[in-house]
Protein backbone atom coordinates (compact mmCIF):
# COMPACT_ATOMS: atom_id res chain seq x y z
CA UNK A 1 0.00 0.00 0.00
CA UNK A 2 1.48 3.27 -0.74
CA UNK A 3 0.63 6.20 1.51
CA UNK A 4 1.58 9.87 1.29
CA UNK A 5 2.62 12.07 4.15
CA UNK A 6 3.01 15.66 4.00
CA UNK A 7 2.42 19.35 5.41
CA UNK A 8 0.86 22.18 2.99
CA UNK A 9 0.25 25.78 3.30
CA UNK A 10 -3.43 27.23 2.99
CA UNK A 11 -1.87 28.44 -0.42
CA UNK A 12 -0.74 24.80 -1.14
CA UNK A 13 3.51 25.75 -0.77
CA UNK A 14 5.13 22.90 1.03
CA UNK A 15 8.68 24.28 0.18
CA UNK A 16 10.91 27.20 -0.05
CA UNK A 17 14.95 26.98 -1.27
CA UNK A 18 15.16 22.97 -0.26
CA UNK A 19 13.78 23.48 2.98
CA UNK A 20 10.01 23.49 4.82
CA UNK A 21 8.95 27.14 4.66
CA UNK A 22 7.75 26.51 8.38
CA UNK A 23 9.09 25.59 11.68
CA UNK A 24 6.34 23.01 13.58
CA UNK A 25 7.84 20.51 15.82
CA UNK A 26 4.63 18.93 16.91
CA UNK A 27 4.25 18.12 12.76
CA UNK A 28 7.67 17.11 12.58
CA UNK A 29 6.80 14.48 15.76
CA UNK A 30 3.58 13.73 14.00
CA UNK A 31 6.06 12.66 10.43
CA UNK A 32 8.26 10.90 12.71
CA UNK A 33 4.89 8.96 14.11
CA UNK A 34 3.78 7.83 11.16
CA UNK A 35 6.92 6.89 9.19
CA UNK A 36 8.57 5.47 11.81
CA UNK A 37 9.25 1.82 10.83
CA UNK A 38 7.99 2.06 7.43
CA UNK A 39 9.74 2.26 4.06
CA UNK A 40 9.73 6.34 3.20
CA UNK A 41 10.32 7.38 -0.77
CA UNK A 42 11.37 10.70 -1.88
CA UNK A 43 12.92 12.81 -4.49
CA UNK A 44 16.43 13.27 -4.48
CA UNK A 45 16.37 17.14 -3.10
CA UNK A 46 14.08 15.96 -0.56
CA UNK A 47 16.73 13.65 0.29
CA UNK A 48 19.31 16.38 0.45
CA UNK A 49 17.23 18.67 2.82
CA UNK A 50 17.58 16.86 5.66
CA UNK A 51 20.22 18.12 7.89
CA UNK A 52 21.54 14.91 9.37
CA UNK A 53 21.18 12.34 6.51
CA UNK A 54 18.68 9.22 6.46
CA UNK A 55 16.48 9.07 8.52
CA UNK A 56 16.64 6.52 11.05
CA UNK A 57 15.05 3.67 11.56
CA UNK A 58 13.13 3.92 8.44
CA UNK A 59 14.47 2.20 4.79
CA UNK A 60 15.46 5.50 2.90
CA UNK A 61 14.39 5.02 -0.76
CA UNK A 62 15.77 8.57 -2.80
CA UNK A 63 14.41 8.62 -6.69
CA UNK A 64 16.94 10.58 -8.77
CA UNK A 65 17.39 9.94 -12.99
CA UNK A 66 21.00 9.75 -12.34
CA UNK A 67 22.06 6.26 -11.98
CA UNK A 68 25.29 7.29 -10.25
CA UNK A 69 24.24 9.43 -7.52
CA UNK A 70 25.98 8.71 -4.31
CA UNK A 71 23.96 7.88 -1.49
CA UNK A 72 25.36 6.28 2.20
CA UNK A 73 24.96 2.32 2.38
CA UNK A 74 22.07 2.04 3.57
CA UNK A 75 19.94 3.81 1.58
CA UNK A 76 18.62 2.85 -1.88
CA UNK A 77 18.66 4.86 -5.11
CA UNK A 78 16.09 3.95 -7.93
CA UNK A 79 15.75 5.77 -11.09
CA UNK A 80 12.15 4.83 -11.96
CA UNK A 81 9.21 3.82 -9.99
CA UNK A 82 9.24 0.78 -11.08
CA UNK A 83 11.96 -0.30 -9.33
CA UNK A 84 10.21 0.20 -5.99
CA UNK A 85 8.75 -3.27 -5.32
CA UNK A 86 12.40 -5.00 -5.41
CA UNK A 87 12.97 -2.87 -2.50
CA UNK A 88 9.49 -3.38 -0.21
CA UNK A 89 7.30 -6.05 0.73
CA UNK A 90 3.74 -6.29 -0.64
CA UNK A 91 1.90 -6.07 2.70
CA UNK A 92 4.33 -2.65 3.72
CA UNK A 93 2.51 0.81 4.18
CA UNK A 94 4.90 2.77 1.90
CA UNK A 95 5.19 6.40 2.98
CA UNK A 96 6.26 8.85 -0.02
CA UNK A 97 6.98 11.92 1.53
CA UNK A 98 7.76 14.02 -1.19
CA UNK A 99 8.42 16.62 -2.92
CA UNK A 100 5.81 17.42 -5.05
CA UNK A 101 7.02 15.54 -8.61
CA UNK A 102 7.32 12.56 -6.65
CA UNK A 103 3.79 12.92 -5.35
CA UNK A 104 2.83 13.24 -8.78
CA UNK A 105 4.33 10.45 -10.05
CA UNK A 106 2.80 8.76 -7.14
CA UNK A 107 -0.44 9.93 -7.48
CA UNK A 108 -2.71 7.57 -9.02
CA UNK A 109 -1.48 4.54 -7.08
CA UNK A 110 -1.62 6.09 -3.56
CA UNK A 111 -4.40 4.71 -0.78
CA UNK A 112 -4.19 7.05 1.99
CA UNK A 113 -2.94 10.51 2.53
CA UNK A 114 -1.85 11.86 5.88
CA UNK A 115 -1.97 15.79 5.56
CA UNK A 116 -1.08 18.24 7.99
CA UNK A 117 -2.93 21.49 6.73
CA UNK A 118 -1.03 24.86 8.01
CA UNK A 119 -3.66 27.28 7.93
CA UNK A 120 -1.46 29.91 7.36
CA UNK A 121 0.38 31.42 3.71
CA UNK A 122 3.80 30.72 2.92
CA UNK A 123 6.06 32.25 0.12
CA UNK A 124 7.62 28.77 -0.98
CA UNK A 125 8.80 27.99 -4.55
CA UNK A 126 7.64 24.24 -4.46
CA UNK A 127 3.81 23.62 -4.49
CA UNK A 128 1.53 20.32 -3.65
CA UNK A 129 0.69 18.27 -7.10
CA UNK A 130 -3.34 18.57 -7.16
CA UNK A 131 -5.01 15.62 -5.38
CA UNK A 132 -8.72 14.40 -6.77
CA UNK A 133 -10.13 14.32 -2.85
CA UNK A 134 -13.41 13.33 -4.42
CA UNK A 135 -11.54 9.86 -4.68
CA UNK A 136 -11.25 10.09 -0.74
CA UNK A 137 -12.81 9.71 1.96
CA UNK A 138 -11.22 11.78 5.25
CA UNK A 139 -11.30 9.02 8.27
CA UNK A 140 -9.47 11.10 10.75
CA UNK A 141 -9.33 14.98 11.53
CA UNK A 142 -7.37 16.54 14.48
CA UNK A 143 -6.83 20.43 15.42
CA UNK A 144 -2.81 20.59 16.02
CA UNK A 145 -1.80 22.22 20.03
CA UNK A 146 -1.12 26.02 18.72
CA UNK A 147 1.59 26.55 21.81
CA UNK A 148 4.90 29.01 21.49
CA UNK A 149 6.61 26.44 19.95
CA UNK A 150 4.21 25.72 17.08
CA UNK A 151 2.41 29.22 16.39
CA UNK A 152 0.30 28.72 13.28
CA UNK A 153 -2.78 26.92 13.66
CA UNK A 154 -2.94 23.34 11.76
CA UNK A 155 -5.17 20.38 11.26
CA UNK A 156 -3.93 16.93 10.90
CA UNK A 157 -6.19 14.85 8.34
CA UNK A 158 -6.03 11.47 7.42
CA UNK A 159 -7.97 10.01 3.82
CA UNK A 160 -8.43 7.00 2.75
CA UNK A 161 -9.36 6.10 -1.44
CA UNK A 162 -12.76 5.25 -1.73
N1 LIG B 1 5.97 20.21 3.28
C1 LIG B 1 6.28 18.95 3.04
O1 LIG B 1 5.61 18.03 3.53
C2 LIG B 1 7.44 18.61 2.15
C3 LIG B 1 7.68 17.30 1.78
C4 LIG B 1 8.77 17.03 0.94
C5 LIG B 1 9.57 18.07 0.50
N2 LIG B 1 9.29 19.33 0.88
C6 LIG B 1 10.09 20.46 0.39
O2 LIG B 1 10.02 20.45 -1.03
C7 LIG B 1 11.29 20.81 -1.59
C8 LIG B 1 11.87 19.66 -2.37
O3 LIG B 1 10.92 19.17 -3.27
P1 LIG B 1 11.08 19.21 -4.85
O4 LIG B 1 9.75 18.92 -5.43
O5 LIG B 1 11.80 20.47 -5.23
O6 LIG B 1 12.13 18.04 -5.12
P2 LIG B 1 12.05 16.46 -4.86
O7 LIG B 1 10.77 15.91 -5.41
O8 LIG B 1 12.39 16.15 -3.47
O9 LIG B 1 13.26 15.98 -5.75
C9 LIG B 1 13.25 16.23 -7.14
C10 LIG B 1 14.22 15.28 -7.78
O10 LIG B 1 13.71 13.95 -7.76
C11 LIG B 1 14.14 13.26 -8.91
N3 LIG B 1 12.98 12.89 -9.70
C12 LIG B 1 11.81 13.57 -9.85
N4 LIG B 1 10.98 12.90 -10.67
C13 LIG B 1 11.61 11.77 -11.04
C14 LIG B 1 11.27 10.68 -11.89
N5 LIG B 1 10.09 10.62 -12.52
N6 LIG B 1 12.17 9.68 -12.05
C15 LIG B 1 13.37 9.72 -11.44
N7 LIG B 1 13.76 10.74 -10.61
C16 LIG B 1 12.89 11.75 -10.43
C17 LIG B 1 15.04 14.22 -9.67
O11 LIG B 1 16.34 14.03 -9.13
P3 LIG B 1 17.67 14.32 -10.00
O12 LIG B 1 17.71 15.79 -10.24
O13 LIG B 1 18.79 13.83 -9.11
O14 LIG B 1 17.52 13.49 -11.26
C18 LIG B 1 14.48 15.57 -9.24
O15 LIG B 1 15.40 16.64 -9.41
C19 LIG B 1 12.13 21.22 -0.40
O16 LIG B 1 11.93 22.59 -0.15
C20 LIG B 1 11.55 20.37 0.73
O17 LIG B 1 11.83 20.92 1.99
C21 LIG B 1 8.24 19.63 1.69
Amino acid sequence: MISFVWAEAKNHVIGVDGHLPWTLPNDMKRFKDVTMNHPIVMGRKTFESFPNGPLPKRLNIVISRNPDYQVPESVVLITDKSQLKEFVQPDDEVMVIGGAGIFDLFKDDVDRLYVTKIDHEFSGDVKMTKLDYDQFKLTEKKEGIVDDKNIYPYTFETYQRI
